[in-house]
């Protein structure tokens, strides 16, 4: 099989993994992150394969819809791959990008692993957590959850543990605060750095039409 034949397969894969998932962490959201993948890779020195394959599976099976279990992904996605015959130290490596891409991997001391492809996979994926996306995907996800859309009464909480952060039931505004607000202070590619900018000044103003609008002013 040549590579275009098991990247087209690895997008078949994922698709039908993914048929059912949340909406801001479908199929679309693994394209959208494809894509950003392109526009970042064009000023980087990365193997495309890799990071084709890595943006692709990424997400196939998150922890946050598995009870927590961070093993579930990278076997589904080893498997996978043994299945199409991709060679072993492509499998190895994109094993690694899918198990250290997460927020909480990048804030963990313990993990190490570092890439140019997972960089670019990484600001990719946090590129589809800002602007007017971010913002869809924010409150798709906070609807999924059963959590308020704002509450004055409950502040956002900047030290919460990993541990209370994925049981926290606090209103989605807060998760502005707790991350996406700080992601373009963690973005890793030039051409990622300048993208989060815009997207970052995009959510400000939104929160300020918000509040705005919560008062009855605007
Ligand atoms: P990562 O894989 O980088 O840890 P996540 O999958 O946790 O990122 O987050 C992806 C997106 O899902 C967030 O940017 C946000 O839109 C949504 N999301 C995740 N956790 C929450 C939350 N606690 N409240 C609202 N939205 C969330
Ligand atoms: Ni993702």
């Amino acid at each position: 099989m040549t590579q275009e034949e098991q990247i087209e397969k690895t997008k078949i894969f994922v698709k039908e993994t993914l048929k059912n998932a949340e909406g801001g962490h479908d199929w679309f959201h693994i394209l959208r992150v494809f894509n950003n993948c392109s526009l970042i890779s064009e000023k980087e020195e990365v193997d495309a394969f890799v990071v084709k394959l890595g943006a692709l599976l990424h997400d196939i099976a998150d922890s946050k819809f598995h009870n927590g279990d961070e093993t579930v992904g990278p076997k589904l996605a080893r498997d996978f791959l043994n299945i199409i015959q991709v060679e072993k130290e492509v499998v190895d490596h994109v094993i690694q990008i899918i198990e250290n891409i997460s927020y909480n991997s990048s804030l963990d001391p313990s993990k190490t692993f570092k890439s140019p492809e997972l960089d670019v996979i990484q600001d990719a994926d946090r590129l589809d957590a800002l602007g007017a996306i971010g913002i869809a995907r924010t409150f798709n996800y906070g609807g999924f959850k059963n959590r308020a859309i704002y509450n004055p009464d409950i502040l956002p909480d900047l030290n919460m543990s990993k541990e209370a952060y994925k049981k926290s039931t606090a209103p989605t505004i807060n998760h502005f605060y707790e991350k996406l607000l700080l992601l373009k202070d963690l973005m890793n590619t030039k051409t990622g750095k300048q993208i989060a900018a815009e997207r970052h000044e995009f959510m400000e103003q939104y929160l300020e039409q918000f509040y705005a609008e919560w008062e009855g002013e605007k």
